[in-house]
């Protein structure tokens, strides 16, 4: 399946640059989505040799298949914030997301990319005391706002919360627009990182600082990353003919998201936890029995899925991967804000290596603390899929399910994905399904 943004923004001509043999440079970044492009554009921009090892293609992982709403509102994000952290890094939070939409703001002005400003609402689908309360949040915080009674969706709804100053565009113009300017090696699959160099089979970089910006982190220890993420899936569908929106639409309940991209109107939806789905009622089956009967005249012109890492609390892992290996940054855990999650990551960990320090070091900590009913959760999972019989992943060995949907091979654990040959589709597994395990 094909994203809007695959079809309809242009790779830079020319010829892929692959790596042949060992090259030294000031900073590895290990992934060529938006998060470790923007992370080498701007240490490049700081004067730092900065090589980008990207296992595929750059951007045409997580980044060519996200909906591209840049927005620091997050959900319902900010009442938890406040009562878990107090409302001065609740401010932080909003304050380095709002600065990211502003950053792309910046960037969208060299390279075409069809920002547009939009206000970014969540409606409530049922009681409206989540909103409100998340309302009373914007208030204290002061972060600008407005309420309609009621979202101009075909969803039943009960208002809805807008926080203005927000945006949408196409990722992949942008990423594809900064290519030329970032030292970016392809097909250059990482396989393992030894002290200070990344090795991949046609060579390695040794580098003063490596960066992880690979989604899913691809070390399991030291980190247990593994514990404190798991993965989950979403659909969308471009459709022709449908009445657009005015705004980006998120629901409080997991239900349908809606923004325009031109004259298309995207409606995403039918999420489920990577492995665990999708059932009959997810999916894109959900999703096209909803629009046949929201959008009887519309056509469907893309359909795609998303994957997105979600961390235990929200908000992102960004800083230090592990204590004992200081000069090694990770990036990971957007939880469905991976656009401005990017830039917020590769901000933070550009700061860290050029002036020592950055402003979201102790709130995005990756070392922030685990204790969450989120960790039992997927302590649970993991559990019972390491026990289930069936075909195993190589991961660390969970039972495997079968996604009818998409044809793949899908793990409940930590969310790896392989096709029906057996090939991985999506880490963390780095290895083929293997033969006597099919
Ligand atoms: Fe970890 Fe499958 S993704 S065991």
């Amino acid at each position: 399946m094909t994203s809007i943004w695959e079809a309809t923004a242009q790779r830079p001509e020319g010829p892929v640059r692959t790596l042949h043999g060992d090259l030294r440079a000031d900073v590895a970044v290990i992934g060529g989505g938006m998060a470790g492009m923007l992370c080498a554009h701007m240490l490049t921009q700081a004067g730092a040799r900065c090589a980008v090892l990207e296992g595929k293609r750059a951007g045409l992982g997580v980044t060519a298949n996200t909906t591209a709403k840049v927005t620091a509102q997050h959900g319902l994000i900010y009442d938890s914030i406040v009562k878990r952290e107090g409302p001065e890094r609740a401010r932080l939070y909003y304050e380095v997301n709002q600065a990211a939409v502003e950053g792309y703001r910046a960037l969208a002005e060299r390279v075409p990319c069809d920002f547009e400003e939009r206000t970014a609402y969540v409606y409530a689908q049922g009681s409206t005391a989540s909103i409100e309360r998340e309302r009373a949040a914007y208030e204290r915080l002061g972060i600008p706002h407005h309420v309609l009674d009621h979202a101009p969706v075909p969803v039943q709804n009960n208002g809805a919360l807008g926080m203005e100053g927000q945006a949408q565009f196409n990722p992949l113009k942008l990423l594809f627009g900064l290519m030329p300017s970032i030292e970016v090696y392809e097909d250059a699959f990482v396989t393992d990182v030894e002290g200070n160099t990344a090795h991949t089979a046609q060579g390695s970089v040794t580098a003063d600082y490596i960066v992880y910006a690979t989604h899913y982190p691809l070390v399991n220890v030291p980190g247990l990353y593994f514990m404190k993420l798991h993965q989950e899936r979403s659909y969308v569908l471009a459709l022709e003919g449908a009445q657009p929106v005015d705004g980006m639409f998120v629901s409080d309940g997991g239900g349908y998201s809606f923004r325009t991209y031109g004259d298309a109107l995207l409606v995403g939806g039918g999420g489920c936890r990577t492995g665990e789905g999708p059932g009959p009622d997810q999916g894109y089956a959900q999703l096209r029995r909803y629009v046949g009967e929201a959008y009887p005249g519309a056509a469907e012109r893309y359909a795609w899925a998303t994957q997105d890492c979600m961390s235990l609390d929200g908000m992102p892992y960004v800083g230090v991967h592990q204590r004992s290996h200081p000069n090694r940054y990770v990036a990971t855990g957007f939880s469905k804000w991976g656009m401005t999650g990017s830039y917020v990551a590769a901000r933070a960990i550009c700061d860290l290596i050029v002036r020592g320090r950055s402003d979201v070091q102790g709130l995005l900590s990756p070392q922030r603390s685990m204790l969450s009913p989120s960790l039992f959760s997927n302590l649970g999972v993991s559990a019972a899929n390491i026990v289930k019989p069936g075909r195993r992943c190589t991961h660390l060995g969970c039972c495997l399910a079968h996604n009818d949907q998409e044809d793949s091979w899908d793990c409940p654990c930590h969310g790896s994905r392989f096709d029906a040959e057996g090939e991985v589709l999506e880490g963390p597994a780095k290895r083929p399904i293997k033969p006597e395990s099919r």
